[in-house]
């Protein structure tokens, strides 16, 4: 070997040991402090902690439900694998196809179950309606976060609709307007992430271990989160999908599914749209409400029919009400 090149060889070797040796003081420093932020926060240490495995998530033992590309919405619903009751109702009222200027579909988000009978009845629901994703995971509470990463990353890539709408299988959406008010009146086109807020003293993490919302210092180590939107339902436009998604890959998974996606959103600096149209509770909404309504918690399937029924009267009964054309 040349002593030139050999002298660069020498140098090459020099810089590679400092180079591991700092990322090593680095990942030393940040565990002693224990605070989780001060590894993705900064960009050079991300290999230290693993985010969502997303390979894992997918299984190609079932099929998938198709989609056109470039609709305007698709809606994802998380479902427990043993709820076809609330499936059905759904796709009997909100989730029927109508004459619609704006295209969109619904997609149930299920996981697996160790019950062989439930398994088998999901193979034939699926046969008969193709609306629902299996994810390669057990189907508990405490997995819910990778239910929803796994739709959204399925929807990002195989889909490309303009916005997601994440809800769950007690709520009721306001098909009739959403498509309709996403086109014609929602002013943020990008960067999109709208529902409904948590207050500050909500937003405390919850450090006791048989709560179902217990999430460790470990998976999170500040004290409050930062503001989300509530899992009942939020809407995503499809770039801010994109860049959760990237996010997601290595920010620590929280065993919260909406508290999650909160963080990632913070992360990446996009700021939560806090809106009056995503209701946590299915009070007696008058029938001109759902012209403003979006998305309505705690339905059961018999409430699914008469929030169906209100939302169809709705197209006609209120023309006289002013239509309110914005998020709040
Ligand atoms: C989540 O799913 C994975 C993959 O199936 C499983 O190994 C794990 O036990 C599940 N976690 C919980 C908390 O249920
Ligand atoms: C709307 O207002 C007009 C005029 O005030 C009235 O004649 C009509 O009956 C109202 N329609 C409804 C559906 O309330």
């Amino acid at each position: 070997m040349a002593p030139r090149q050999s002298r660069c060889m020498k140098a090459l070797i020099c810089a590679s040991v400092l180079l591991s040796l700092v990322l090593y003081w680095c990942g030393l420093a940040a565990s002693r402090t224990g605070d989780e932020n001060v590894i993705w926060r900064s960009a050079a240490v991300r290999p230290i902690t693993t985010g969502i495995d997303f390979s894992s998530l997918f299984t190609s033992a079932f099929p998938e439900p198709s989609c056109d590309p470039g609709q305007v919405l698709l809606i994802l619903v998380t479902s427990a694998p043993w709820h076809s009751e609330a499936r059905q109702a759904i796709r009997t009222t909100w989730a029927a196809p109508v004459q619609t200027p704006y295209s969109w579909q619904t997609v149930f988000l299920i996981g697996h179950t160790s019950d062989d009978q439930v398994t088998e009845e999901i193979e034939k629901e699926q046969q008969k309606f193709g609306d629902i994703l299996l994810g390669n995971y057990l189907d508990t509470y405490r997995n819910l976060t990778r239910k929803v990463l796994h739709g959204l990353k399925w929807a990002r890539d195989r889909c490309q609709p303009e916005y997601i709408l994440k809800t769950d299988d007690d709520c009721f959406v306001n098909t009739d307007g959403l498509p309709t008010f996403l086109t014609e009146h929602n002013t943020i086109r990008s960067g999109l992430y709208a529902g409904s807020l948590f207050p500050r003293e909500k937003r405390m993490v919850i450090r006791e271990p048989s709560s179902k919302w217990y999430v460790s210092r470990r998976d999170y180590a500040p004290d409050l989160y930062p503001p989300y939107a509530s899992g009942i339902g939020y809407i995503l436009s499809l770039d801010a999908v994109d860049v959760i998604l990237h996010a997601a890959e290595y920010v620590p998974p929280i065993p919260v599914e909406d508290v999650y996606i909160g963080v990632l959103a913070d992360v990446v600096g996009i700021q939560v749209k806090s809106s009056g149209r995503f209701a946590k509770h299915n009070v007696k909404w008058r029938v001109c409400n759902y012209r403003y309504l979006m998305v309505i918690h705690h339905l059961n399937p018999l409430e699914q029919e008469l929030a169906k029924e209100n939302m169809i009267k709705a197209r006609t009964a209120c023309q006289n009400s002013t239509l309110i054309t914005r998020w709040k």
